[in-house]
């Protein structure tokens, strides 16, 4: 459609229905045959909307009114819900959102894959009370903004801090904690980050909670390499008999990075642990770990039965980032293979191995694109590859690799199902098809999708 024919204009207001999702969780539905994004919206509602942005293929727009409601629409309980960039589908009924997910799997399998009819099993989701308080990581930013100290999470697309009494998808050891840093804050007069000035001292706290073993770490992101009253807030920390290790990380860039690179030990020990099923991982400032705990052993276990071992195979563990997958398959694998591009990653992988007993698996750092080439010239053979790649899914040149090595099945885990659906229509058009196809609620509350696909390869 030409500039000419876009049919609606900025402050104008519309009536339209929507008809699916988004990937950032707003509604889309067509006007005239354009495409209006409408947040807060859910498909098969009619609403009208007033028009905010107009771009050349698409345009978005604030709710107005509800003409037509869904009757799976719910009510927020977050006071924050709507200024907050954190959840996006909390006004979602939760069986509704794990049907969007579903489908939002099948749309991207159909349109970027080509996969018509394809069956998408129901989307995994949380038990009755559990889509609520399941992060086990938080991220805090505190800043100096008009004047005065804050602290809360982002408004969406921007770096506006919108501020909250409690967080009610992360754990609850999180808000006590947070509440108490606050009070701190001020009590201490420490200045917060003025991002624009690149002034001010605290710029993020950072909580890691284990949900198995109520251990807790608290990292205080400081600008500069002083921490003011560092015997205070160690002495008050403390109080909380949970908090098993405190840091101080230093940040002194200009970057929206949360963590820099160098960490202080103030007290406790250096690590704090939790468990996926039988498997204990040791998790530091900088360890990348799944940040909900009780979906990763459900993801895992769909693995586990995808992969379906009989402790005779040798598996790749592809983006194997700190192992987790790997090691949670491998006492029913004869060997496992695990590589990844942080080097960090591959460093506590090989301790997270030895620390369960584990002398099977082994490591390699490196890019999976350019490593699993040379494996393969080296004759490597494999029976079940498994990939977990980031958002942007396989590098081609892996997937060939892969796809020269011959394994019996390749079980993909995606974060993404737009890609997951390139890389299967890949799949398939070189030898392997796709069987199972399950998405599991990773991220309830959210629109982030996570997917785990079985190929099997045809002889
Ligand atoms: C979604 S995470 C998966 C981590 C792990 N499988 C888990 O479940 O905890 C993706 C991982 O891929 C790694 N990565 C990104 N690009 C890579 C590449 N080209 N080659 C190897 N690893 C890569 C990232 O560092 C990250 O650890």
């Amino acid at each position: 459609m030409s500039r000419r024919e876009v049919p609606v204009q900025l402050g104008e207001k519309v009536t339209l229905t929507i008809t699916g999702l988004a990937h950032n969780g707003a509604g889309v539905g067509k006007y005239e045959g354009f495409t209006i994004f409408v947040p807060g919206t859910i498909p098969d509602e009619t609403v009208t909307v007033e028009v905010d942005q107009v771009k050349k293929q698409y345009a978005t727009a604030k709710l107005q009114s509800l003409d037509l409601e869904h009757p799976q629409r719910v009510v927020a309980p977050c006071p924050v819900f709507d200024a907050c960039g954190g959840c996006q589908t909390q006004h979602l009924s939760y069986p509704l959102q794990l049907e969007m997910k579903r489908r939002q799997v099948r749309d991207q399998f159909e349109r970027i894959g080509g996969f018509a009819d394809l069956q998408v099993e129901t989307t995994i989701g949380m038990d009755e009370g559990a889509q609520w308080r399941y992060r086990n990581k938080s991220q805090i930013p505190f800043a100096f903004q008009q004047g005065k100290a804050v602290s809360g999470f982002f408004a969406p697309n921007s770096h506006d801090i919108v501020e909250f009494p409690e967080c009610i998808i992360q754990h609850q050891m999180a808000d006590e904690v947070i509440g108490r840093i606050r009070e701190l804050v001020r009590k201490w007069k420490i200045p917060a980050y003025d991002e624009k000035r690149h002034q001010g001292v605290l710029r993020h706290v950072m909580i890691r909670v284990g949900f198995e073993t109520n251990q807790v770490m608290v990292v205080l992101v400081t600008r500069t390499s002083e921490l003011p009253h560092q015997a205070e807030w160690i002495e008050e920390l403390r109080k909380f008999p949970e908090i098993r290790s405190i840091y101080q990380n230093i940040n002194s860039e200009r970057t929206n990075v949360v963590l820099g690179k160098q960490n202080r030990l103030l007290w406790g020990e250096p690590t704090i642990t939790d468990q996926v099923g039988k498997v204990s991982f040791s998790i530091s400032p900088h360890s990348f770990f799944q940040i909900n705990p009780i979906q990763t052993k459900v993801l895992y276990d769909v693995v586990k039965e995808y992969a379906d071992l009989s402790g005779k195979e040798t598996v790749l563990d592809l983006y194997c980032g700190t192992g987790s997958i790997g090691l949670y398959l491998a006492d029913q694998a004869k060997q496992v293979i695990g590589i990844e591009v942080v080097a960090d990653a591959i460093e506590d992988a090989k301790k997270n191995a030895t620390n369960n007993g584990i002398t099977h698996a082994s490591y390699l750092v490196g890019k999976a694109e350019k490593v699993m080439p040379r494996l393969v010239r080296d004759g490597i053979s494999a029976d079940v590859v498994i990939v977990d790649p980031p958002r942007k899914g396989c590098h081609e040149e892996l997937l060939e690799a892969v796809a020269e090595v011959q394994p019996k099945k390749l079980v993909y885990v995606s974060c993404n199902p737009a890609t997951l659906a390139r890389d299967a229509k890949w799949l398939a058009e070189h030898g392997f098809e796709l069987t199972k196809v399950q998405p599991v609620d990773m991220f309830p509350q959210t629109s982030h999708v996570e997917t785990v696909a079985l190929f099997v390869r045809v002889d």
